[in-house]
């Protein structure tokens, strides 16, 4: 199967349950239960932009990166990949897939060995996927370690001799060794001190400028992604509650979720601490999720008709959508969704 619809990358309705308990619970019940870490996402990203994926911890983010990087196996769903299906895509088709598919991690320290040194590091990649001799390797390492910032002779220090930022150059740097189309950033700038976090996010905008690369950015964090995104998605409990440009997304929130983490007064620079808010209420469980609105537990209000509806998700402005109970969307109108709306 192909996809027309011209995206770098386009999942579908992807799905990732988890099997759990099997101990107590399990046999007690004889059921088996599942963790719906993921629960059906869709999203395409256009070349040479950056999509942003928001939402507070647990809520299934480094799932789907790990999905998009092939680390996980989907439990349902598509990927399309330069509109060809990447799942069920041959041996070479996939081969192509993993070496334009990149990431970095947040933690620099636990994704680098800390035994390899930087050019051993920058280079096993570029020894596994390419035909380039020993000579043409340490040429390219020289020159991207430039790219990111870093000098050639730092190529024979060890990652401890790196300052934190210094060290997630390094993994930026291993993340370009093959060419990539496509970088999965996972929280790229939450491990680093907050005076280094901006000199990474230029870093990779100047990266993806200049290689026209297509970003998949995982933050928790806000203003990083206001910062650094075209496009943005807000996860929360496995769904997508609410997806839109940037702008539009900090202008106009919808879904009260989102209403909730983008509060009243988010500073715009990413350097300022001031950045996240803290939801009153419980998340329900992943496991066995609510089949109805999933926020109703947070609501204020909450009607027992949301409880018996299925999240809908409507369009509210071009390019904006909002995923949300049945029962409040439409027909009665709720604390908040009022019906004018
Ligand atoms: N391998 C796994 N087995 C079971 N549960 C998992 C596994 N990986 C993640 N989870 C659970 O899936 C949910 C989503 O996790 P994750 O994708 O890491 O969230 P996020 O990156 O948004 O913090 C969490 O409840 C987490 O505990
Ligand atoms: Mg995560």
């Amino acid at each position: 199967m192909t996809s027309e619809s011209g995206a770098l990358l386009e999942i579908r309705n992807l799905k990732k349950h988890f099997p759990v308990g099997g101990g107590m619970f399990g046999t007690m019940t004889g059921k088996k239960e599942y963790l719906r870490a993921v629960d059906g996402i869709s999203l395409s990203i256009e070349p040479g932009t950056t999509y942003g994926l928001v939402g507070e911890s647990g809520c299934g983010k480094s799932t789907t990166a790990k999905m998009v990087l092939m680390l996980e196996e989907p439990t349902e769903g598509e990927i399309f990949f330069e509109g060809k299906d990447a799942i069920n895509a041959d041996k070479d088709a996939k081969r192509h897939y993993k070496s334009s598919v990149q990431a970095v991690f947040q933690d620099p320290w636990a994704s680098l060995n800390p035994r390899m040194k930087v050019e051993s590091i920058i280079a096993e990649p570029l020894e596994v996927n390419t035909t380039l001799t020993r000579a043409e390797i340490h040429t390219k390492v020289g020159d991207i370690l430039e790219e990111v910032g870093l000098q050639q002779y730092q190529a024979e220090l060890y990652p401890h001799e790196f300052s934190g930022g210094q060290r997630q150059r390094i993994g930026v740097a291993r993340s370009l060794a093959l060419n990539p189309k496509l970088i999965v950033l996972d929280e790229p700038v939450s491990a680093l001190d907050v005076s280094i976090r901006a000199q990474i996010m230029n870093l990779l905008m100047d990266l993806q400028k200049e290689h026209g690369l297509t970003y998949l950015l995982i933050a928790h964090h806000l203003a990083t992604v206001r910062y650094m995104c075209d496009k943005m998605g807000v996860m929360y409990l496995g769904k997508l509650v609410e997806e839109a440009s940037t702008d539009q997304l900090f202008d106009t929130p919808t879904h009260p979720y989102t209403q909730a983490l983008i509060g009243a007064a988010l500073p715009y620079h990413p350097d300022d601490q001031k950045e996240e808010l803290l939801l009153e209420g419980e998340v329900p469980s992943p496991i066995n999720p609510p089949s109805c609105c999933s926020y109703a537990p947070l609501c204020p209000e909450p009607d027992p008709l949301c409880e018996a509806n299925e999240l809908v998700t409507k369009v509210v402005a071009p390019g904006h959508q909002t995923a949300h109970c049945a029962h409040c969307a439409d027909e009665y109108g709720c604390y908040w969704f009022p019906r004018e709306r």
